[in-house]
């Protein structure tokens, strides 16, 4: 369904991506695992075209989607659900105005439909009466619930979560893997989430790639994963101290 080749990206002389070569097979949960920092906001942000690369192809739903005009490339996009690492709800808007965004803009339902929808996904994510408030007023993990909300709220082919996890207590945690697992299992998406946390991905991962250093070290099940015999990949996931990845932090103290 997706397949990148040999992507590489850099910023002002900043090499993030150097050579990344990946393949997401419809229907699968792919979780991209990697040091904060490492590029995997960057990786998604590719495939979902708001960022164009230096060299590489990305090829989506059988398009080039870096060769496309930007109408066509919102074709592709219209297909996609993307939960942003920052929720990016729009301030001057309420929960149920954000959450029905793409429906008001986009689709032919009235009013009364769109706002069934908003109700039965904020319920999706444990929300309830916010509809006419405004982000300003809500926590970090409700505003992601809703951005979450929002996501979902087309029925999108493939969903992209960037750390749909972080920042949210372990309770509201559970519910998102298990709603992830169940947008998969019910509508049949494939999803790519971005994550740190280990507990999440082996929970929702079909499969996890590990980003480091530009490219992808390592790709396997959970449990190819937990067995690995890289040292870099056993760092990370056991979260260890000490091991091959570098770390500046601990040269300054
Ligand atoms: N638009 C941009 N302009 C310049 N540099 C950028 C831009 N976007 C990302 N970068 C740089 O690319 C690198 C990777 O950033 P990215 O946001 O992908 O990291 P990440 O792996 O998602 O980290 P985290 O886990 O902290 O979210 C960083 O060095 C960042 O400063
Ligand atoms: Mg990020």
């Amino acid at each position: 369904m997706i397949q990148i080749n040999n992507l590489w990206k850099s910023f002002d002389g900043n090499q993030v991506l150097r050579g990344i070569n990946l393949n997401i097979i419809q229907g699968e949960t792919m979780v991209i695992i990697g040091q904060s920092g490492c590029g995997k906001s960057v990786l998604l942000k590719h495939i979902i075209g708001l960022l164009k690369p230096d060299h590489g192809s990305i090829n989506v739903f059988n398009e080039e989607i870096t060769k496309l005009s930007d109408k066509n490339l919102y074709k592709i996009q219209k297909r996609f659900g993307m939960l942003f690492q920052s929720a990016a709800l729009f301030d001057s808007l309420t929960i149920a105005e954000n959450v029905g965004f793409f429906l008001y803009e986009h689709s032919d339902l009235n009013n009364d439909e769109i706002m069934k929808i908003v109700n039965k996904n904020l319920h999706m994510v444990g929300l309830h009466n916010i509809e006419s408030l405004y982000p300003a007023s809500l926590s970090g993990g409700m505003k992601k619930r809703v951005a979450l909300a929002r996501a979902i709220s087309t029925n999108p082919d493939v969903i992209l979560y960037d750390e749909p996890t972080t920042g949210i207590d372990p309770i509201m945690a559970a519910i998102i893997n298990n709603l992830i697992i169940r947008m998969q299992k019910e509508l049949k998406v494939t999803s790519i989430a971005v994550t740190h946390d280990m507990t999440s991905a082996y929970k929702i991962a079909d499969r996890i790639a590990m980003l480091y250093q530009g490219k992808i070290i390592e790709i396997g099940t959970p449990e190819e994963i937990k067995q690995t015999q890289n040292e870099t990949v056993k760092q990370f996931i056991l979260g260890n101290a000490e091991g091959p990845i570098y770390s500046k932090f601990e040269d300054n103290i």
